[in-house]
């Protein structure tokens, strides 16, 4: 990895890609999750010197219970400007901009600045930046940085999920009676409260414990660590679970939508676990 920080960089920029063509493929990949994760770190940084004076930061209230700083709105244009600069004909879809760009390109970029809103304006410090690639509908990249930790996960389809650079392997637990599942309830979607309290009782009277952490990016990469046994939640955001999404699965976890079907990245209704559990959660799932 210390090539590809320091190396790989310097020869995108001076060596022509002609020079190239033997090993083009491997190093472009490389090269575009390089320039996730150093948007992705850059991003942090601003959160973080923000997160310390944020008392003088404007919040503004996008819907009930669905909050914007001035920070998510630098963070995502620092993304972007990165995104655009290496990649102008890249489609993206970032949360804090209307227009999706390029909406037709075979690659697709999908940007939360800061996932988990609310618990940084609570000065609850436990948030992340969240970007991924898609191609042809397919994760190709993904990085969820958590900048007051200094936690970077990043995969590549195919390529494993890493944590600071150590590979990351979803947990081992066998027995639902232990495990330790995340959840949470999107703020607009208050109206499906009842049902949510369903699958919470099905769940909370088999398992052993429960977290909602306040951050979707981070509830998957910790399912991807094997911090936590199994995720759920519905009616989240594609930018909310791109990312998370393709880290589960290179650190060999299931992921579908709460019946055991393929995810639906624009439906957004999400269940990632470690292969073990995955069948008894998606059953307890159906009470609603
Ligand atoms: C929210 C977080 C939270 C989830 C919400 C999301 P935001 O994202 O991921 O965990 O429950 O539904 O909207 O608004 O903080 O980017
Ligand atoms: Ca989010
Ligand atoms: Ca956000």
């Amino acid at each position: 990895m210390l090539y590809v920080d320091r190396t790989l960089p310097w020869l995108m920029w001076y060596v022509s890609d002609d020079k190239l063509k033997a090993f083009q493929v491997p190093v472009k990949e490389f090269f575009v999750l390089y320039v996730a994760v150093r948007a992705a770190r850059r991003a942090g940084d601003m959160i973080v010197r923000a997160f310390d004076e944020r008392d003088d930061l404007k919040v503004h209230q996008k819907t009930d219970r669905d909050y914007v700083t001035e920070v998510d709105q630098r963070a995502e244009a620092a993304i972007l400007r990165e995104i655009s600069r290496h990649y102008p004909d890249h489609g993206i879809v970032a949360e804090e901009s209307d227009q999706h760009i390029n909406p037709d390109a075979d690659i697709q970029w999908y940007v939360d600045p800061l996932d988990g809103t609310t618990n940084f304006i609570h000065g609850y410090p436990h948030f992340a930046v969240s970007i991924a690639a898609w191609k042809g509908g397919k994760p190709l990249l993904a990085v969820v940085h958590d900048p007051i930790r200094n936690e970077t996960f990043e995969a590549r389809n195919g390529g494993g999920a890493f944590l600071n650079r150590r590979r990351l392997r979803v947990s081992s637990e066998e027995r639902l009676a232990h495990a330790l599942f995340a959840s949470g309830l999107p703020p607009y979607r208050r109206e499906s409260l009842d049902i949510f309290q369903k699958r919470m009782s099905a769940c909370m009277s088999k398992v052993d414990g429960y977290r909602r952490g306040g951050s979707a990016a981070l509830d998957l990469a910790y399912v991807a660590a094997g911090r936590l046994d199994a995720y759920w939640e519905a009616g989240l955001k594609s930018w909310d679970i791109a990312a998370g999404y393709l880290l589960v699965q290179e650190a060999g976890g299931l992921v579908t939508d709460l019946e055991g079907a393929g995810l639906d990245l624009d439906k957004g209704d999400i269940l990632a676990t470690n292969p073990h559990l995955h069948r008894e959660f998606s059953k307890l799932l159906k009470v609603a």
